[in-house]
């Protein structure tokens, strides 16, 4: 089948978390499967110079605010694959320095976005593509959706095409002024009114065939007032739409073996390398530290938002520093409190712990792969991914029992020697603190770090499951 897939986030072309990694996999998972994935992105600063991408000799010419714009197209595949991305260019909406304007977002991104889901139909039709699925992914995408409704259905090309809506965080909806919006699109505004004003991800989910929540667990969290961020009564309509497909990890990328971003590879026949790698790591992050290296090493690697729940170290992990129980490396961007709370962290403990602050792909492998232990204790988790690359690494994840995190690591078991994380279900740092001493004690017992690390290895999230799941669910909506 065809699937345009659009999304806000493509690896390696223009990454911020998550979303860019599932939505470059899942096409390559998709492909793997014998069809035939379309990606459309815009073409964000900074692209053009890092990747080879050319441009074509397609220009769309799309109206918007009455007013006619013209957009070059640009075209690459994913690396290693035969897989189409096309960019489109539109420098006074895209050549900025971020993609979505943090903290606050531009002003002016209910455009950015609705322009490159509408260029995208657009394309479609001058490369003459049959559209099977279109597949949205999260508020920036969603107005594929009602563009499919409102406009393009009774086109030939999408008269038969299935919407849907892949929500990967349910926080973050795309709150837009609704008269503007309605100059913007044509649309009537009636329908669209939510609240007072004209929410993306609500009009998604209106106009979706199916909605897919990134996991389980988080399919059923939406439904209540905890998790919905106010749409629950929306998903709770449309439960008999919603499912959850836990995402999956392309593990030519991310694995011991083929890394291509660390040099000590390893296997689950060889750990060698992987304790070559950590000394590696600590003479790096820890250079002036003569404390032993073989103290466990913890590892951060975030977006720092509430949602991730770093909240909860405070207090914690300073007293576990002080008794020199473990060390600390962590890797991260974002709110500034908690910027804030680790550069003060590894101010008042050099020795012990190393913050970089930022966005860098290489260490964040070297985190990934080379630590003991690997921390996540969010406060809400859709699917979270990190947590699966740790596992392949023998990294074990210390996690709260939430979301994807919840369907993914399974509580090590001293008796059955079954399990691959440390686990703990209350968001208290008195739970933080007792995983945390769960997982230093276990470190001391050398066989069952042995059959963690062994079962965390051999774990399976591989992207084909997802991508086979995916497609079943498109294979029904056709029929
Ligand atoms: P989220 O999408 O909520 O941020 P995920 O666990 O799904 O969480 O995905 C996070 C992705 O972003 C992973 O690939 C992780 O390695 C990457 N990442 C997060 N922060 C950084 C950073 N500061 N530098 C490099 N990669 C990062
Ligand atoms: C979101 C979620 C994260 C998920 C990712 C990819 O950013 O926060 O849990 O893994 O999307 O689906």
């Amino acid at each position: 089948m065809n699937i345009l897939l659009v999304s806000a986030e493509l690896a390696p072309f223009a990454k911020v978390g998550g979303l860019a990694d599932i939505s470059s996999a899942l096409p390559i998972g998709w492909s793997r499967l014998g069809h035939h994935p379309i990606i459309v992105l815009p073409k964000y600063r900074g692209i053009e110079e890092r990747y080879t991408i050319t441009k074509t000799d397609i220009t769309i010419q799309c109206t918007v605010f009455d007013t006619e714009h013209s957009f070059p197209v640009w075209k690459s595949t994913l690396p290693g694959e035969h897989i189409p991305v096309y960019f489109i260019e539109a420098d006074d909406l895209y050549d900025r320095p971020g993609i979505y304007g943090n903290p606050d977002g531009y002003e002016d991104n209910d455009e950015r976005f609705y322009i490159v889901c509408k260029c995208a139909f657009e394309l479609m039709i001058k490369l003459n593509v049959k559209v099977d699925i279109i597949s949205a992914h999260d508020y920036h995408t969603a107005l594929l959706l009602p563009l499919l409704h409102e406009t393009y259905s009774i086109h030939p090309l999408f008269a038969k095409s299935k919407g849907v809506l892949t929500i990967h965080n349910a926080q973050y909806q795309g709150w837009y002024d609704l008269q503007r919006v309605m100059d913007m699109t044509k649309w009537q505004q009636e329908s669209y009114m939510w609240k007072g004003g004209f929410n993306a991800l609500k009009t998604g989910i209106d106009h979706a065939d199916l909605i897919i929540a990134v996991s389980p667990s988080y399919a059923q969290e939406i439904l209540t007032k905890e998790f919905g961020e106010g749409l629950e009564s929306v998903y709770s309509q449309y439960s008999h739409k919603l499912i959850g497909i836990l995402n999956g990890v392309d593990y030519a990328f991310w694995s011991p073996e083929h890394d291509m971003h660390i040099n000590h590879h390893f296997s689950i026949d060889d750990l060698s390398n992987k304790l070559m790698g950590k000394n590696q790591v600590i003479d790096e992050y820890f250079p002036t530290s003569t404390i032993e290296k073989s103290l466990p090493l913890l590892g951060i690697v975030s977006r720092f938002t509430d949602q991730k729940g770093f909240d909860l170290l405070h207090g914690v992990i300073e007293e576990y520093i002080q008794e020199e129980k473990c060390r600390l490396i962590v890797l991260g961007s974002g709110d500034e409190t908690y910027q804030s709370f680790f550069r003060d962290l590894q101010s008042h403990f050099p020795k012990l712990i190393s913050y970089s602050q930022g966005y860098d792909e290489s260490l964040a492998h070297h985190i990934l792969a080379y630590s003991d232990f690997f921390l996540l204790p969010s406060r809400f988790e859709p699917c979270g991914l990190t947590q699966l690359y740790a596992l392949r690494y023998g990294t074990i994840p210390i996690v709260r029992s939430i979301g994807g995190l919840k369907d993914s690591v399974q509580a090590y078991d001293f008796n059955s020697q079954q399990g691959d994380g440390i686990i703990f279900q209350d968001f208290t740092h008195e739970a933080l603190k007792t995983a945390l001493m769960n997982a230093f004690s276990l470190y001391e017992q050398t066989h069952h770090l042995h059959c963690i690390r062994h079962n965390a290895m051999l774990a399976d999230f591989s992207i084909e499951n997802t991508a086979k799941e995916y497609i079943n669910q498109f294979t029904q909506l056709l029929q």
